[in-house]
This record gives structure tokens, sequence and C-alpha cells, in this order.
């Protein structure tokens, strides 16, 4: 595999992370050795194990259904026609993370950036930025679903104007994306479920997120989520439960406008409180109560 093109280091609200070059590019795809096709392999057959009964048949089903497997790293242009036919996004091939503003009209248009580099042997388990195991793996198949595919795309005419609002407005809207997109759980009538496309592509918190008893897991509520703080380096200490995408949809559909207004004269919440009011979920029954004023 070539060298992504990095451009340099910037300081972000993701963290202090590596800025790429804008440009669309093709898949290399004959320049991946054999190393990447194996980390690939290894990464699919390590996370559709640990998957089971974890992630929500929905994310299974279509992940299924694209046709990706664990023999060799996908090429775009094979899944872009399964995705054409299901739903009309396309993949196109980017050096990694894109500017706020690029990365929105990309989804506005229903096209979806996926890194085209894969991780090295030694970073199976953590890597700090997204690359094609992430990308592929944890969000395209949730494009093969039409509601999650609308919500996207409706995400991404959000996030353009938002960016026209200003940064309060867009530091907002990018908790929503942070907690339901990368590290959302839906339930389902088995219990708890993964979607998150951050959740799934990692071995650790696929079982953290379900399993351990330290964060919440707090029923969705928009404005709850828009105020929610986050943390880019460690396992999350709190996510957000949807009824299904429906919901998301639904809760997503009025004019935020408004919304952003209101809560810019409001405290932003520790990633890890729970509040009055919250719905919170117990990880092995699923089942919900209502905090009361004392939590
Ligand atoms: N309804 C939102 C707005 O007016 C747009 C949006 C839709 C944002 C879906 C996120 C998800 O800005
Ligand atoms: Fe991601």
């Amino acid at each position: 595999m070539s060298n992504p093109q990095r451009l340099e280091h910037q300081m972000t609200d993701k963290g202090f992370v590596p800025v790429y070059t804008t440009a669309v590019v093709e898949q290399p795809w004959d320049s991946y050795t054999a190393i990447d096709h194996a980390v690939w392999g290894d990464l699919y057959r390590r996370q559709r194990e640990i998957l089971v009964d974890r992630a929500c048949d929905e994310f299974l089903a279509a992940q299924d259904a694209m046709g990706m497997g664990e023999s060799a790293i996908p090429k775009f242009s094979e899944l872009n026609r399964m995705l054409q036919k299901k739903t009309g996004w396309t993949l196109v091939g980017v050096e990694g993370l894109l500017p706020e503003l690029t990365f929105f009209e990309h989804l506005a248009n229903r096209r979806f950036p996926v890194t085209w580099w894969i991780r090295k042997p030694e970073q199976l388990d953590y890597l700090s930025e997204p690359d094609l195991f992430h990308d592929l793996f944890g969000h395209v198949p949730l494009l093969m679903i039409p509601v999650f595919a609308d919500y996207m795309q409706a995400y991404g005419c959000g996030g353009v104007k938002a960016h026209g609002i200003g940064p309060e407005a867009l530091a907002q809207l990018t908790r929503l994306y942070w907690y339901t997109v990368e590290f959302g759980l839906i339930r389902t009538s088995r219990g708890l479920r993964i979607y998150g496309s951050g959740i799934v592509s990692s071995k650790g918190e696929s079982i953290h997120c379900l399993e351990s008893p330290a964060p919440n897991r707090i029923g969705f509520d928009l404005a709850r989520v828009m105020r929610t703080r986050y943390r880019i380096d460690t396992y999350q200490k709190t996510y957000f439960v949807i009824d299904g995408f429906d919901q998301l949809m639904r809760a997503t559909e009025p004019d935020f406008r408004p919304l952003y207004a209101e809560l810019a004269l409001q405290d932003s919440i520790p990633a890890g409180d729970v509040q009055p009011g919250d719905t919170v979920f117990n990880r092995g029954t699923g089942e919900g109560w209502l905090a009361d004023g004392d939590v």
C-alpha cells in the first residue's frame, strides 16, 4: 500500500488530528499488499464473531447483503453497484478525515467518503483516526438500510446549514452524529443492540458498551444528546438508546434553528452524568426506568 497524502496535523474539535487533501481519490485496489488483505480478513472475522447477539439484526443483514467478506478488501466499485440499487448512495475514496463542510456536502449528495488505506497489523485494536476498516465495515452497511440512508443525507443537509449558523450549532450537531451514527445503541425485543459504527468496528467497545456496568445507557432525547459532551480518547461514558431508526428520522425532522438558539443558553452536560428525567436502561434486560432527582 502506498502512503496516504497527509497534509499536516491540526487541532480540531476531534483533537489533534491529521488533515488530508479533500480530493476524491480512486481506490488503489491493486496496491493493497497481502498484509493489508490479511488485516481486513482478521478484523472482519473477529468483529463478526463478537457482533453475534450484540449488533442489531439490521446491521448484520445489511452487511451480508452487501457481499462483504473476509477473503479480501472489498472493491468500492463492487459495493457501489449494490448500494446504488438499494438506496442510491455512492462510496467515494478519500485520504482521511475531511474538513467539516466538505464532509457534509458529500453526505447531502448521498456520497459517503471512505478512507482508502487500512491500519497496520500492530493497530488491530486501536487507531486514533478512521481507516478503511472503520469506514467500510462500520458505516457502509447502514447505508443499505433505506431509513438510515435517508437520515445520513438529512444529516449532511443539516450540517451544511449548521455550518452557516456558527460554531455552537455545529458543535451541537456533531454531538448528535457522535451519539447516533458513531456510538448509538438500539432497543430490540431481545435487549439492547449496537448500531453505531464506532462501536461495531471496535472489539473492546463492542463488549464494553453492552456488558460493562460503567457506562450509562440513556433513552435518546434530541436536546439531551446535543448538550452532552463526549470523549474521543476512551470508551464512551454514556450511550444513547433509540427505539428504532424511525425515531431518529422523526426526532430530527424539525428545523433545528430554534433548538440551536435555545441550547446555546444552556450549559453542556459532562459525558458521564445522569440527569433527572433521563430514561436509564438496564444493560442485561434492556428494561428502562426514569431517573429521579437524586441521581
Ligand atoms: N432538521 C435538521 C435541521 O433543520 C437537519 C437534520 C436532519 C440534522 C437529520 C440531523 C439529522 O437542521
Ligand atoms: Fe466514523
